[in-house]
């Protein structure tokens, strides 16, 4: 006997209760429970009376083949999936509305359909004619993709059950989609999620790999928070400043690749173009020999990206506490590495307003930025340049230690490649009785604490 169960969700965290209430207890938010999906449920006790098959153990040994790949032709999305979409899989594509995740799709999706592979995009918040338009306006038209506009799951899942060969499908948004044996609107986490494995369940069946397209809330979150993440086998962020040409796509979860992994892209009048070399568009503007500025040698996922870091000193023109503002940096970082400049280097930023920027749009999240954004500090402090053909990078302790960080010469041989003839870095360790080396050409300064930095 199956029995049917009613549970109200919340909207904001997903604690689920066995009936309404006004105030979620996981999370405190009023008004954010909602009627959930009916399930059905096994009743009876478990054990033999209930049916189940035994399942066969197997040992660690034996055949396990990389999974097939299905690569979309565009290269920087690819290295970001691990390298291409994988028949079976769920991917969410998640980002603010307007960065470009419907264009990115809709370009990587019509190179798959004109590599003969059968690929299927469902825009559930377009209607086909400016999908259409779109397409024409990236010189995509051509391309033998299959286009639907709809929103109904019951509908989009008769398709889906049909198709035989399908290889590529996108969903564009999987908050448009709704089931109607729920009552909760489109969007809410019961549908979105009900939505989801159902079209999960069918990409698994079926063989087809399937994208998600999630927008993120204004919390910053994928609406249906944490929701889908879980149910999904890559989730990637698509991130970038509006009033930026570029947009970087970074890999926060992949169970067939790497994490950490970004891909560049710049966003132009044709749909998005891949950048090879970010490292040069990030220091594209950088004019040298203004003080507050320093390059960061730093490694996203496992590619070097080299960019700008700036600061701005003004004397603070509230009396009280002065401002600290930062895009791009994590603003704790910034306010424990001024401490320990402050107590550790004497280096007096007094009572002056911060201003961090890392030029271009980037986040940067590596510890290992903390000597180049000591050195922009300092360089605004003293007004002085630091030198613009040098590279910074390590990690400070609270001492004041300079510490080594991961992948040194990775960030050594970018910063030649892009033409820099010096580095600041952590006093490095010889190993296995080898000093070690520098690229050609790359006049090294090791140290060891920050004082060393400002001396
Ligand atoms: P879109 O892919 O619709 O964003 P999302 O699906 O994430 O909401 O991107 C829309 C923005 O991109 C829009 O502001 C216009 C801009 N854009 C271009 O600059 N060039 C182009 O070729 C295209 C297609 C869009
Ligand atoms: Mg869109």
């Amino acid at each position: 006997m199956a029995k049917s169960v009613t549970r109200f969700v919340c909207q904001n965290c997903g604690a689920v209760y066995p009936k309404w209430q006004g105030r979620c207890d996981g999370c405190g938010e009023w008004n954010t429970i909602a009627e959930e999906a009916s399930e059905s449920r096994p009743s009876g006790p478990t054990g033999k009376s209930s049916g189940g098959r035994k399942i066969e153990f197997v040992g660690l040994k034996g055949r396990a083949e990389p999974p097939p790949r299905t690569r979309s032709g565009i290269a920087e999305l690819d290295q970001v999936l691990g390298g291409g979409f994988v028949p079976g899989s769920i991917v969410l594509v998640g980002g603010d509305p307007g960065i470009g995740k419907s264009t990115i799709l809709l370009q990587a999706a019509a190179k798959v359909a004109a590599a003969g592979k059968r690929t299927l995009y469902i825009s559930g918040e377009e209607a086909i004619d400016q999908v259409r338009m779109r397409a024409q306006r990236l010189g995509l038209a051509d391309s033998p993709l299959a286009l639907a506009a709809a929103t109904s799951l019951r509908d989009i899942a008769a398709s889906l059950e049909e198709e035989r060969d399908a290889t590529l499908v996108i969903m564009d948004s999987i908050q448009t989609v709704w089931l109607d044996s729920l009552d909760s609107a489109p969007g809410t986490v019961s549908q979105v999620r009900a939505c989801a494995a159902e079209l999960g369940r069918l990409a698994k069946t079926r063989g087809f790999a399937l994208v998600l397209v999630g927008h993120v809330t204004k919390e910053g979150t994928l609406a249906g928070p944490r929701v889908l993440e879980h149910m999904v086998d890559a989730t990637l962020y698509f991130e970038g400043d509006r009033g930026h040409q570029f947009r970087i796509l970074r890999a926060v979860k992949n169970r067939f690749g790497a994490t950490d992994e970004i891909g560049v892209f710049e966003m132009t009048d044709r749909g998005l173009v891949e950048v090879s070399n970010p490292s040069a568009l990030f220091l594209a503007e950088r004019r040298g020999n203004i003080s507050g500025s320093a390059v960061f040698a730093g490694m996203e996922g496992s590619r070097p990206v080299l960019v700008e870091i700036q600061v701005l000193l003004s004397p603070s023109a509230n009396g009280g506490s002065p401002r600290r503002q930062v895009v791009g940096w994590d603003s704790g970082r910034l306010a424990m590495l001024m401490a320990v400049l402050e107590s550790r280097a004497r280096v007096g930023l007094g009572q002056n307003d911060v201003y961090l920027n890392v030029a271009g749009g980037l986040r940067v999240g590596e510890p290992a930025a903390d000597l180049a954004v000591a050195a922009a500090l300092v360089s605004a402090a003293t007004d002085r340049p630091t030198p613009p053909d040098m590279v910074f990078f390590g990690e400070v302790g609270l001492s004041g230690e300079v510490r080594q960080v991961a992948q040194t010469d990775t960030r050594l041989r970018e910063a030649a490649k892009l033409g820099f003839s010096a580095a600041t870095l952590p006093r490095r360790v010889a190993r296995g009785g080898r000093a070690p080396s520098a690229p050609d050409g790359l006049r090294l300064s090791e140290i060891g604490h920050l004082a060393d930095l400002v001396a």
